[in-house]
């Protein structure tokens, strides 16, 4: 019998859990039964899955722990997951595995993101193939392992005489586009880890499509002799609302109702930057003085330690008036649906640059850290479907990239060329299109694992 059961195990972020679980609703739907191995710590919400089993396990994390932004504290907590977890992980997923009964589907692998590179050890003791996903695309993981090798030949950590020079390995980056740590220390050993696990594992799969990124396919099978597998965009197939953290404030469309056709920017930073007061105030200036409609996510703590939008100036919420909506957080792809948005200004977190791509909406680069800066670059200056604000935060410059993109000839040059990209990539989940062929080679994939062990 061929085995079609499927183990997940997400990363605890909203940006990872969300195509976890769209990855998982996907398989479901090929006909496999799924069981999600998950922390407690940012818990995904169970009653949105009952065709789903969930198992909780330990993490260490303290209750009111809140992920910081900062690259350093984000590794060291990647770190620290993997460790707490690697023992927890293991008893859960030998009993999954020891008490499967006679009438339930036999395992036939496990899929985890690839971040948790300690869950190898434990596949290998308990003779399961282990699949990773990574929840982005295909470039910035491979800047990502690069940059080992970067800091060998003395290019990293970044000169300021170096950092507009195009990375040889990667001529589509800047060498500031993946600068991500100073010190290499700690970073190497992680990534080390990462690298190594996801070579032994049985294939990675990414929320990407070859449309957008075949070129970098034979580079990707250099470096990882695996099979891989491009099956995005997952969001266009289940959406991300049922995995939220947060709830959605729902008054966001009916403001939307009242507005003109894309006459709208809409403005987050998705589930983990955050900006200084100062720059937060250049924001609501920035957006007052454009005199565009503007729809604007202020998560809490999206200014460390702010509640929500008590920092604005006095008198800002009546001067804007209706002109303005600021929500906690917003239904995004449904914001990117809507007829009256016109523009997204985002940090290029790769969920939202999926959403935003496949809805045609172009968009301003805010990144922060990680591969954010390089889906920034690819954003602004591969596709050109956006403006990449490099300064630092400014209301002048805010105002002038929302006219170049909300009324120049600029914005709509962008906004035709980005209405290609998004057929392309709604085309490849069709038949015939490649995340469709790719899809059904995983499926094959998967099941050859379970026949092979
Ligand atoms: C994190 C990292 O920051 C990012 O670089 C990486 O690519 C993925 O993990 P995050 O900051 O959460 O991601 O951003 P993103 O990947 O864009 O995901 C945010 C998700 O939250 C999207 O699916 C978006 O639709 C959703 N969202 C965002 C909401 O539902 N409402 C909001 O108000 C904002």
């Amino acid at each position: 019998m061929k085995g079609r059961g499927v183990i997940l195990f997400p990363m605890p972020f909203q940006g990872h859990i969300s195509p976890m679980l769209q990855l998982a609703n996907i398989l479901h739907e090929k006909g496999f039964s799924i069981s999600i191995i998950h922390t407690r710590f940012n818990s995904p919400n169970t009653a949105n899955y009952p065709h789903f089993r969930f198992y909780p396990i330990p993490d260490g994390v303290s209750e009111n722990y809140v992920i910081s932004s900062d690259p350093v504290r984000i590794l060291d907590f990647l770190k620290s997951l993997n460790s707490n977890c690697q023992t927890p992980f293991r008893d859960c997923l030998t009993e999954l595995i020891t008490t499967t009964s006679e009438d339930e589907d036999p395992i036939a692998c496990l899929v985890t993101d690839v971040l948790w590179y300690s869950t190898q050890a434990v596949a290998d003791d308990l003779k399961l193939p282990r699949v990773v996903l990574r929840t982005t695309n295909v470039s910035s993981f491979l800047a990502l392992v690069t940059m080992p090798s970067l800091f060998q030949k003395g290019y990293l950590p970044l000169q300021d005489s170096e950092a507009e020079n195009e990375v040889p390995e990667l001529p589509q980056f800047r060498f500031k586009d993946i600068s991500l740590f100073k010190d290499p220390g700690s970073f190497l050993e992680f990534i080390d880890a990462v690298v190594r696990e996801t070579k032994a594992s049985s294939g990675i799969i990414y929320n990407s499509c070859e449309d957008l990124e075949g070129e970098f396919l034979t580079k990707n099978s250099n470096y990882f002799p695996i099979p891989v597998f491009l099956i995005g965009p997952f969001h266009k197939c289940f959406p991300a609302s049922s995995s939220s953290l947060l709830p959605h404030d729902k008054t966001c469309i009916s403001w939307l109702d009242k507005q003109q056709p894309k006459s709208v920017i809409y403005v987050s930073f998705g589930s983990v930057a955050a900006i200084q007061e100062t720059e937060f105030l250049e924001v609501a200036w920035g957006l007052a003085n454009s005199k565009q409609p503007f729809l604007w996510v202020v998560r809490p703590g999206l200014v460390q330690g702010s509640k929500w939008r008590e920092l604005l100036p006095n008198g800002f919420l009546e001067m804007v008036g209706e002109r303005g909506h600021i929500v906690k957080w917003a239904p995004q792809q449904e914001v990117l649906l809507h007829p009256s948005t016109g523009a997204f200004w985002t940090h290029c977190g790769w969920n939202s640059t999926l959403e935003s791509l496949c809805e045609g909406v172009p968009m301003i680069c805010q990144p922060s850290f990680g591969d954010q800066m390089t889906d920034a670059r690819f954003i602004s200056h591969v596709w050109r479907v956006g403006i990449h604000l490099e300064s630092k935060i400014e209301r002048g410059e805010i105002e002038k990239a929302i006219r170049r993109l909300m009324v120049e000839p600029e914005g709509q040059e962008m906004r035709n060329r980005i209405k290609l990209l998004k057929q392309k990539m709604n085309l490849s989940l069709k038949p015939g299109g490649s995340s469709y062929k790719s899809l059904n080679n995983l499926v094959s994939h998967i099941l050859s694992l379970q026949s092979s062990k």
